[in-house]
């Protein structure tokens, strides 16, 4: 069956993973929910040649309009083209919560979604999974599922306390439900908040041990990472030096996540670290020049500054850069 997404122009993630599986790396997979964050990615993943997913969520596409969405989508491969950028993009759905909104999702283009059953009894995650996999395989869509809980908000799914993923349900999760990849809890969360830490401390390991024993179970199968924004200091200090309050904000150190990607994880989720950027650099210009009014003046050095923040995520951390 052809799928919507043929036309759109953009892939499944299964041959990036295999890829990035083989060479040590893990594909970036950055939240856009305007023109500009969709326009930062694009020229920052084609100009360090990076694999990339182009993640939406529920509520970016209640944001945005489904429709809009799915021309934004494929004006950003044409324009990735016309860079001359041989680039593999997917559109992936991100914390989809129900097979409703999978399907909806797989007729308006989208070559990947994610159905999140992680809130759920183990039965039901299952029962869940499988059924949105059984609709999209015929379509070759691939699917992302869930196992374990991160803490924070995942759109209309929030918790309070992270349960790490049991290695021991992995191989029977991915027998029974037959999903594409995994996603799994080590330590990380959604948010600028990721770790509590009293003066003095400083950021917990991720829990490599899980991680490791899930690779036992399941090898050569691909892992993702949620909640990995890095919650970079820089962009906190500018926040709150220019009007804004993001005490104690803290992420996931860089040299644990490039550590992560040369093992079994294949994607590594950022929309966080985007988001700081962008308020970070638009505070500072309504500060410093309060008369100007040209969305264009605030919105285009913003976009600018996440370009570069693309640039850096790919080549330092996920080591995606330069692989096409
Ligand atoms: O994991 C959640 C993503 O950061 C998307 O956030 O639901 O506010 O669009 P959102
Ligand atoms: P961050 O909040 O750490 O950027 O995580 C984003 C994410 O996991 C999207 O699914
Ligand atoms: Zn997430």
């Amino acid at each position: 069956m052809r799928a919507p997404y043929h036309e759109i122009g953009v892939v499944n993630t299964k041959e990036g993973f295999r890829k990035a599986m083989e060479g040590g790396y893990a594909v970036p997979a950055y939240n856009f929910n305007n023109m500009e964050q969709l326009q930062a990615i694009i020229v920052g993943c084609a100009e360090s040649r990076s694999p990339v997913i182009l993640q939406v969520s529920k509520g970016a596409r209640e944001y945005a309009n489904q429709t809009l969405l799915r021309y934004m989508a494929m004006g950003a491969v044409r324009m990735a083209c016309e860079m001359g950028a041989n680039i593999p993009i997917t559109l992936h759905l991100d914390h989809g919560d129900s097979f409703e909104l999978c399907k909806s999702c797989i007729a308006s283009g989208f070559s990947s979604v994610m159905i999140d059953g992680s809130h759920l009894a183990y039965e039901e995650n299952i029962k869940l999974t499988k059924q949105v996999v059984d609709y999209a395989n015929p379509f070759d869509v691939s699917v992302e599922g869930e196992l374990g809980v991160l803490a924070g908000i995942e759109d209309d799914v929030s918790a309070e306390k992270s349960h790490y993923t049991d290695p021991k349900q992995v191989q029977e999760f991915v027998g029974r439900t037959g999903v594409h990849s995994l996603a799994i809890s080590i330590g990380t969360s959604h948010g600028a908040y990721k770790f509590k830490l009293k003066p003095g401390e400083t950021v917990p390991p991720l829990r490599f041990d899980i991680l490791k024993d899930v690779e036992k179970k399941l090898p050569g199968f691909p892992i993702v990472l949620h909640g990995a924004s890095s919650v970079l200091q820089k962009y906190v200090a500018m926040i709150n030096e220019y009007g804004g309050k993001l005490e104690g904000a803290a992420g996931v150190p860089e040299e644990q996540l490039r550590e992560a990607a040369r093992s079994a994880v294949c994607k590594i989720n950022i929309d966080t670290d985007g988001r700081m950027v962008v308020t970070a650099v638009i505070r500072k210009i309504f500060v410093e020049n309060p008369k100007e009014f040209d969305p264009r003046k605030y919105m285009g050095p913003a976009r600018k500054e996440l370009i570069e923040l693309v640039k850096h995520k790919n080549t330092n951390v996920l080591g995606s850069a330069g692989r096409y």
